[in-house]
Protein backbone atom coordinates (compact mmCIF):
# COMPACT_ATOMS: atom_id res chain seq x y z
CA UNK A 1 0.00 0.00 0.00
CA UNK A 2 1.09 3.34 -0.82
CA UNK A 3 0.20 7.12 0.36
CA UNK A 4 0.76 9.29 -2.90
CA UNK A 5 -0.28 13.06 -3.48
CA UNK A 6 -1.98 12.83 -6.78
CA UNK A 7 -2.62 15.67 -9.04
CA UNK A 8 -6.04 15.98 -10.88
CA UNK A 9 -5.91 15.95 -14.61
CA UNK A 10 -9.38 15.82 -15.35
CA UNK A 11 -12.78 15.80 -13.25
CA UNK A 12 -15.91 15.78 -15.61
CA UNK A 13 -19.76 14.77 -15.17
CA UNK A 14 -20.59 12.15 -17.61
CA UNK A 15 -23.81 11.09 -16.25
CA UNK A 16 -26.71 12.62 -14.24
CA UNK A 17 -24.94 12.52 -10.62
CA UNK A 18 -21.63 10.83 -12.02
CA UNK A 19 -18.29 12.15 -12.60
CA UNK A 20 -15.02 10.60 -13.87
CA UNK A 21 -11.41 11.94 -12.50
CA UNK A 22 -8.27 11.47 -14.03
CA UNK A 23 -5.70 11.54 -11.75
CA UNK A 24 -1.86 11.83 -12.92
CA UNK A 25 0.41 10.07 -10.03
CA UNK A 26 3.72 11.43 -8.77
CA UNK A 27 6.94 10.50 -11.51
CA UNK A 28 8.61 8.41 -9.14
CA UNK A 29 9.96 5.18 -9.43
CA UNK A 30 7.83 4.14 -6.75
CA UNK A 31 4.80 5.21 -7.47
CA UNK A 32 5.12 4.24 -11.33
CA UNK A 33 6.47 0.51 -9.98
CA UNK A 34 3.17 0.05 -8.03
CA UNK A 35 1.28 1.43 -10.80
CA UNK A 36 3.04 -1.38 -12.89
CA UNK A 37 1.35 -3.77 -10.03
CA UNK A 38 -2.58 -2.09 -10.17
CA UNK A 39 -4.87 -5.46 -10.56
CA UNK A 40 -8.76 -5.04 -12.03
CA UNK A 41 -10.69 -4.58 -9.09
CA UNK A 42 -8.78 -2.77 -6.38
CA UNK A 43 -9.55 0.34 -5.27
CA UNK A 44 -7.88 3.91 -3.84
CA UNK A 45 -9.30 5.45 -0.67
CA UNK A 46 -9.67 9.15 -1.21
CA UNK A 47 -8.03 11.91 1.81
CA UNK A 48 -11.22 15.00 1.87
CA UNK A 49 -10.54 17.66 3.29
CA UNK A 50 -12.74 17.98 6.43
CA UNK A 51 -13.91 14.45 7.13
CA UNK A 52 -12.06 12.06 8.77
CA UNK A 53 -12.97 8.96 7.13
CA UNK A 54 -11.27 8.57 3.54
CA UNK A 55 -13.91 7.78 0.78
CA UNK A 56 -13.01 4.38 -1.17
CA UNK A 57 -13.71 4.34 -4.80
CA UNK A 58 -12.66 1.83 -7.45
CA UNK A 59 -9.67 2.32 -9.78
CA UNK A 60 -11.64 2.15 -13.01
CA UNK A 61 -8.89 1.79 -15.28
CA UNK A 62 -4.81 2.95 -15.29
CA UNK A 63 -2.56 3.86 -17.87
CA UNK A 64 1.02 2.82 -16.92
CA UNK A 65 2.79 4.84 -19.72
CA UNK A 66 0.62 8.16 -19.07
CA UNK A 67 1.28 7.88 -15.31
CA UNK A 68 -2.61 7.96 -15.09
CA UNK A 69 -5.42 6.20 -12.69
CA UNK A 70 -9.35 6.96 -13.64
CA UNK A 71 -12.00 6.82 -11.30
CA UNK A 72 -16.01 7.03 -11.73
CA UNK A 73 -17.98 8.37 -8.65
CA UNK A 74 -21.31 8.77 -7.94
CA UNK A 75 -22.32 12.01 -6.08
CA UNK A 76 -24.17 10.36 -2.83
CA UNK A 77 -23.60 12.56 0.13
CA UNK A 78 -21.08 14.61 1.58
CA UNK A 79 -17.65 13.36 0.62
CA UNK A 80 -18.24 12.41 -3.19
CA UNK A 81 -20.24 16.26 -3.36
CA UNK A 82 -16.77 17.74 -2.43
CA UNK A 83 -14.83 15.58 -4.82
CA UNK A 84 -17.40 17.00 -7.55
CA UNK A 85 -16.23 20.55 -6.70
CA UNK A 86 -12.29 19.55 -6.94
CA UNK A 87 -10.52 21.68 -10.30
CA UNK A 88 -8.09 20.35 -12.49
CA UNK A 89 -4.65 20.96 -10.86
CA UNK A 90 -5.73 20.46 -7.45
CA UNK A 91 -4.15 17.38 -5.45
CA UNK A 92 -5.81 14.82 -3.59
CA UNK A 93 -4.20 12.64 -1.05
CA UNK A 94 -4.71 8.72 -2.00
CA UNK A 95 -3.88 5.43 -0.40
CA UNK A 96 -3.21 2.80 -3.46
CA UNK A 97 -4.11 0.49 -4.90
CA UNK A 98 -6.28 -1.78 -1.94
CA UNK A 99 -7.84 -4.55 -2.00
CA UNK A 100 -7.38 -8.04 -4.05
CA UNK A 101 -8.54 -7.60 -6.91
CA UNK A 102 -10.28 -10.05 -9.59
CA UNK A 103 -8.44 -13.07 -10.46
CA UNK A 104 -8.17 -12.69 -14.50
CA UNK A 105 -7.00 -16.02 -14.83
CA UNK A 106 -10.37 -17.62 -14.20
CA UNK A 107 -11.35 -15.07 -17.34
CA UNK A 108 -9.01 -16.83 -19.86
CA UNK A 109 -8.36 -20.32 -19.68
CA UNK A 110 -7.68 -19.29 -23.80
CA UNK A 111 -5.76 -21.82 -25.75
CA UNK A 112 -7.30 -24.82 -23.86
CA UNK A 113 -9.61 -27.29 -24.98
CA UNK A 114 -12.85 -25.30 -23.23
CA UNK A 115 -12.48 -21.75 -23.54
CA UNK A 116 -14.00 -19.50 -21.20
CA UNK A 117 -15.94 -16.56 -21.92
CA UNK A 118 -15.93 -13.77 -19.38
CA UNK A 119 -19.65 -12.45 -18.82
CA UNK A 120 -18.99 -9.14 -16.87
CA UNK A 121 -21.17 -7.34 -14.82
CA UNK A 122 -22.02 -3.70 -14.01
CA UNK A 123 -24.94 -1.93 -12.13
CA UNK A 124 -24.19 1.94 -11.70
CA UNK A 125 -21.73 2.56 -9.83
CA UNK A 126 -20.30 -0.93 -9.97
CA UNK A 127 -19.59 -0.49 -13.31
CA UNK A 128 -16.12 1.42 -13.43
CA UNK A 129 -14.07 -1.86 -12.47
CA UNK A 130 -15.45 -3.22 -15.42
CA UNK A 131 -13.40 -1.11 -17.67
CA UNK A 132 -9.57 -2.02 -16.52
CA UNK A 133 -11.24 -5.59 -15.71
CA UNK A 134 -12.62 -5.99 -19.63
CA UNK A 135 -9.24 -4.51 -21.07
CA UNK A 136 -7.17 -6.03 -19.44
CA UNK A 137 -9.09 -9.75 -20.09
CA UNK A 138 -9.12 -8.85 -23.90
CA UNK A 139 -4.87 -8.39 -23.73
CA UNK A 140 -5.40 -12.00 -22.61
CA UNK A 141 -7.01 -12.91 -25.58
CA UNK A 142 -10.55 -13.69 -23.88
CA UNK A 143 -13.63 -12.41 -25.33
CA UNK A 144 -15.92 -10.78 -22.50
CA UNK A 145 -19.52 -10.15 -22.99
CA UNK A 146 -20.19 -7.10 -20.50
CA UNK A 147 -23.82 -6.72 -19.26
CA UNK A 148 -24.42 -3.25 -18.14
CA UNK A 149 -27.39 -2.01 -15.66
CA UNK A 150 -29.01 1.84 -15.10
CA UNK A 151 -31.36 3.04 -13.77
CA UNK A 152 -32.17 5.38 -16.51
CA UNK A 153 -31.34 6.56 -19.94
CA UNK A 154 -30.22 9.66 -17.96
CA UNK A 155 -27.57 7.00 -15.56
CA UNK A 156 -26.13 5.27 -18.43
CA UNK A 157 -22.29 5.69 -19.38
CA UNK A 158 -19.50 4.19 -20.87
CA UNK A 159 -21.99 2.49 -23.46
CA UNK A 160 -19.62 4.00 -26.03
CA UNK A 161 -16.27 3.14 -24.12
CA UNK A 162 -17.28 -0.81 -24.03
CA UNK A 163 -18.51 -0.57 -27.50
CA UNK A 164 -15.07 1.00 -29.14
CA UNK A 165 -13.15 -1.86 -27.02
CA UNK A 166 -15.03 -4.22 -29.57
CA UNK A 167 -16.71 -5.98 -26.56
CA UNK A 168 -20.76 -7.46 -26.79
CA UNK A 169 -21.89 -4.63 -24.44
CA UNK A 170 -25.82 -5.57 -23.49
CA UNK A 171 -27.40 -2.66 -21.79
CA UNK A 172 -30.35 -2.53 -19.15
CA UNK A 173 -32.32 0.00 -17.35
CA UNK A 174 -34.92 -0.33 -15.26
CA UNK A 175 -37.77 2.02 -16.60
CA UNK A 176 -36.51 0.64 -20.36
CA UNK A 177 -35.70 4.13 -21.54
CA UNK A 178 -32.61 2.22 -23.06
CA UNK A 179 -31.72 -0.78 -23.88
CA UNK A 180 -34.07 -4.21 -22.50
CA UNK A 181 -36.30 -2.57 -19.63
CA UNK A 182 -35.54 -4.48 -16.41
CA UNK A 183 -32.39 -5.94 -14.66
CA UNK A 184 -29.09 -7.14 -15.31
CA UNK A 185 -30.04 -10.96 -14.71
CA UNK A 186 -33.25 -10.14 -17.09
CA UNK A 187 -30.45 -9.94 -19.64
CA UNK A 188 -28.26 -12.67 -17.79
CA UNK A 189 -31.18 -15.23 -18.81
CA UNK A 190 -31.85 -14.11 -22.47
CA UNK A 191 -28.45 -14.27 -23.07
CA UNK A 192 -27.37 -17.91 -21.50
CA UNK A 193 -30.86 -19.53 -23.03
CA UNK A 194 -29.81 -17.91 -26.55
CA UNK A 195 -28.96 -20.45 -29.23
CA UNK A 196 -25.85 -18.77 -29.74
CA UNK A 197 -24.47 -19.14 -26.75
CA UNK A 198 -25.95 -22.37 -24.97
CA UNK A 199 -22.31 -24.18 -25.48
CA UNK A 200 -20.27 -21.21 -23.97
CA UNK A 201 -19.09 -22.01 -21.04
CA UNK A 202 -19.57 -18.92 -18.72
CA UNK A 203 -17.66 -17.25 -16.05
CA UNK A 204 -18.69 -14.83 -13.81
CA UNK A 205 -17.11 -10.86 -12.82
CA UNK A 206 -19.91 -8.55 -10.80
CA UNK A 207 -19.35 -5.06 -9.45
CA UNK A 208 -22.79 -3.56 -7.97
CA UNK A 209 -25.20 -2.95 -5.12
CA UNK A 210 -25.78 -6.01 -3.18
CA UNK A 211 -29.15 -6.72 -4.20
CA UNK A 212 -27.62 -6.59 -7.89
CA UNK A 213 -25.05 -9.07 -6.77
CA UNK A 214 -27.52 -11.33 -4.65
CA UNK A 215 -30.47 -11.73 -7.71
CA UNK A 216 -26.78 -12.80 -9.73
CA UNK A 217 -26.02 -15.95 -7.32
CA UNK A 218 -29.74 -16.83 -7.38
CA UNK A 219 -30.55 -16.28 -11.50
CA UNK A 220 -27.04 -17.96 -12.64
CA UNK A 221 -26.82 -21.38 -13.15
CA UNK A 222 -25.00 -22.81 -9.84
CA UNK A 223 -22.13 -24.51 -11.82
CA UNK A 224 -21.21 -21.16 -13.51
CA UNK A 225 -17.87 -19.97 -10.57
CA UNK A 226 -18.10 -16.37 -10.45
CA UNK A 227 -16.21 -13.45 -8.22
CA UNK A 228 -18.39 -10.47 -6.79
CA UNK A 229 -17.27 -7.50 -5.60
CA UNK A 230 -18.64 -5.82 -2.73
CA UNK A 231 -18.72 -2.30 -2.26
CA UNK A 232 -19.09 -1.90 1.28
CA UNK A 233 -18.92 1.12 3.84
CA UNK A 234 -15.77 1.04 5.71
CA UNK A 235 -13.18 2.63 8.06
CA UNK A 236 -9.41 2.61 7.21
CA UNK A 237 -9.59 0.68 3.86
CA UNK A 238 -6.89 -1.97 4.70
CA UNK A 239 -7.50 -4.34 7.24
CA UNK A 240 -7.00 -2.90 10.54
CA UNK A 241 -10.05 -1.49 11.79
CA UNK A 242 -12.25 -4.82 10.95
CA UNK A 243 -15.26 -2.80 10.35
CA UNK A 244 -15.59 -4.38 7.19
CA UNK A 245 -15.73 -8.15 8.77
CA UNK A 246 -18.24 -10.48 7.13
CA UNK A 247 -18.94 -14.02 7.39
CA UNK A 248 -18.25 -16.30 4.60
CA UNK A 249 -18.13 -20.32 4.06
CA UNK A 250 -14.37 -19.61 4.31
CA UNK A 251 -14.65 -17.68 7.48
CA UNK A 252 -14.49 -14.25 8.79
CA UNK A 253 -13.34 -11.88 5.73
CA UNK A 254 -12.21 -8.40 5.83
CA UNK A 255 -13.67 -6.89 2.34
CA UNK A 256 -11.45 -4.30 2.39
CA UNK A 257 -8.28 -6.35 2.13
CA UNK A 258 -9.43 -10.01 1.78
CA UNK A 259 -11.99 -8.36 -0.81
CA UNK A 260 -13.62 -6.27 -2.18
CA UNK A 261 -13.85 -9.52 -4.36
CA UNK A 262 -15.24 -12.51 -3.53
CA UNK A 263 -15.95 -15.91 -4.90
CA UNK A 264 -19.27 -16.43 -5.68
CA UNK A 265 -19.07 -19.96 -3.63
CA UNK A 266 -17.98 -18.33 -0.88
CA UNK A 267 -20.50 -15.95 -0.08
CA UNK A 268 -23.57 -16.16 2.27
CA UNK A 269 -26.21 -13.78 1.53
C1 LIG B 1 -14.21 -1.03 -2.25
C2 LIG B 1 -15.20 0.05 -2.60
C3 LIG B 1 -15.19 0.57 -3.89
C4 LIG B 1 -16.10 1.57 -4.23
N1 LIG B 1 -16.06 2.05 -5.50
C5 LIG B 1 -16.91 3.03 -5.87
C6 LIG B 1 -16.86 3.58 -7.19
O1 LIG B 1 -16.04 3.18 -8.04
N2 LIG B 1 -17.72 4.57 -7.49
C7 LIG B 1 -18.65 5.03 -6.57
O2 LIG B 1 -19.43 5.92 -6.90
N3 LIG B 1 -18.71 4.55 -5.33
C8 LIG B 1 -17.87 3.56 -4.95
N4 LIG B 1 -17.92 3.07 -3.67
C9 LIG B 1 -18.88 3.65 -2.72
C10 LIG B 1 -18.30 4.97 -2.18
O3 LIG B 1 -17.19 4.66 -1.37
C11 LIG B 1 -19.34 5.72 -1.36
O4 LIG B 1 -20.42 6.09 -2.19
C12 LIG B 1 -18.74 6.99 -0.77
O5 LIG B 1 -17.79 6.65 0.21
C13 LIG B 1 -19.82 7.86 -0.16
O6 LIG B 1 -19.19 8.96 0.44
P1 LIG B 1 -20.01 10.29 0.74
O7 LIG B 1 -19.24 11.06 1.75
O8 LIG B 1 -20.35 10.99 -0.53
O9 LIG B 1 -21.36 9.75 1.32
P2 LIG B 1 -21.76 9.66 2.86
O10 LIG B 1 -22.09 11.05 3.33
O11 LIG B 1 -20.77 8.88 3.62
O12 LIG B 1 -23.10 8.83 2.71
C14 LIG B 1 -24.20 9.37 1.96
C15 LIG B 1 -25.17 8.26 1.59
O13 LIG B 1 -24.53 7.29 0.78
C16 LIG B 1 -24.65 6.01 1.35
N5 LIG B 1 -23.38 5.28 1.18
C17 LIG B 1 -22.18 5.64 1.65
N6 LIG B 1 -21.23 4.71 1.35
C18 LIG B 1 -21.88 3.76 0.66
C19 LIG B 1 -21.47 2.53 0.07
N7 LIG B 1 -20.22 2.06 0.17
N8 LIG B 1 -22.40 1.80 -0.57
C20 LIG B 1 -23.66 2.21 -0.66
N9 LIG B 1 -24.11 3.37 -0.12
C21 LIG B 1 -23.24 4.12 0.54
C22 LIG B 1 -24.90 6.25 2.82
O14 LIG B 1 -25.61 5.18 3.41
C23 LIG B 1 -25.71 7.51 2.80
O15 LIG B 1 -27.07 7.21 2.56
C24 LIG B 1 -17.03 2.07 -3.29
C25 LIG B 1 -17.03 1.55 -1.99
C26 LIG B 1 -16.12 0.54 -1.66
C27 LIG B 1 -16.12 0.02 -0.27
S1 LIG C 1 -12.18 -1.05 6.76
FE1 LIG C 1 -10.80 -1.39 8.41
S2 LIG C 1 -10.51 -3.53 8.33
FE2 LIG C 1 -11.68 -3.12 6.55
Amino acid sequence: MRNSKVTIQSNQRIAAGMYEMVLQIPKTAEDERTLQQVRAGQFINIRIEGLYLRRPISICDWDAEEGTITIVYQTVGHGTEIMSQIQSGEQLDILWPLGNGYDLTKGNPCGKETEVTPLLFGGGAGVPPMVGLCRRLMQTGAKPVVILGFRSAENLYYKDLFEEMGVRTIITTEDGSMGIKGFVTDAASALLSDADSVEYKWNIFACGPEPMLRAIDQTLPEDIPGQLSFEERMGCGFGACMGCSCETKYGSKRICKDGPVLERSEVIW
